[in-house]
């Protein structure tokens, strides 16, 4: 049953890292920059993700409609993550990080894909931050590929419940989120986690991703302090 109101932090909160090109273009930049910029967020929000006793943060990093973008620009933001993980994974798994990629990493090479794997192996232990990485991500995906495994499970119709179905998802075994972050003024979820968001709080900002910091963090973790978490039940 439903207790409210919010737990004083919320144990997963996702973000649309969104801005980045608008970023770069308020600064007569190549978009290339902003996203580069977008990378150093990333970095300020995982360490104060663990400062506020955040214990999943899921990142949508780059979604399935992404691929639609100019190809320079896909090759950019994939060298990024390369770059990214290459130089920041000894520090999170040092900080006790643990690396889950959702989505569909495969579609970005060989290469990524097997550090992404190496990446997750090598974190698998640690236990203070899940870190959730949504790479070619998209929600309405997910939910096909999990009825398709639920059918190779052979489960029968009658079988399957909202609980077994969510087994079957990309993130089976994390929490849905609690609060769930857009920055950059867009409001909207552009295919991020449809069916696990189905009860978050959501916070739209009109910072943009590179501008991101603790601070920011900090103050819609308060905003959501400040929520009253029904799931459709009546206040007491
Ligand atoms: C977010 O910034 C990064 C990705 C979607 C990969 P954008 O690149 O979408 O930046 P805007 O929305 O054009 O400002
Ligand atoms: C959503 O941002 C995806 C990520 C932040 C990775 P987009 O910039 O791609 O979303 P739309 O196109 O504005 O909805
Ligand atoms: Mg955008």
């Amino acid at each position: 049953m439903a207790d409210f109101p919010a737990r004083a932090v919320p144990a997963h909160v996702a973000i649309i890292m969104d801005g980045n090109g608008r970023w770069a273009a308020a600064r007569g930049l190549p978009r290339a920059a902003g996203h580069r910029e977008g990378a150093k967020a990333v970095r300020r929000t995982i360490e104060a993700a663990i400062a506020q006793g955040v214990r999943y943060l899921t990142l949508f990093a780059f979604s399935s409609e992404n691929w639609q973008r100019p190809a320079d620009e896909v090759a950019d933001l994939t060298f990024l993550m390369k770059h990214y993980l290459r130089s920041e994974l000894d520090e999170l798994h040092a900080r006790g990080v643990k690396l889950k990629v959702i989505g569909e990493r495969e579609r970005f090479g060989p290469a990524l894909t097997g550090e992404l794997e190496a990446a997750e192996l090598k974190t698998a232990a640690n236990t203070r931050l899940t870190l959730v990485m949504a790479l070619s991500y998209g929600g309405r995906a997910d939910i096909v590929q999990a009825a398709r495994r639920a059918m190779q499970a052979g489960l029968k119709p009658e079988e399957l419940t909202e609980r077994n179905f969510a087994g079957f998802l990309s993130t089976e075994g994390i929490p849905d989120p609690d609060l769930m972050i857009r920055t950059s003024g867009e409001e909207r979820i552009s295919n991020f986690l449809l069916w696990q968001l189905a009860y978050a709080e959501i916070l739209f900002t009109p910072v943009l991703w590179p501008d991101f910091t603790a601070e920011s963090l900090a103050a819609a973790l308060a905003d959501y302090a400040t929520r009253e978490r029904r799931f459709g039940a009546r206040p007491a």
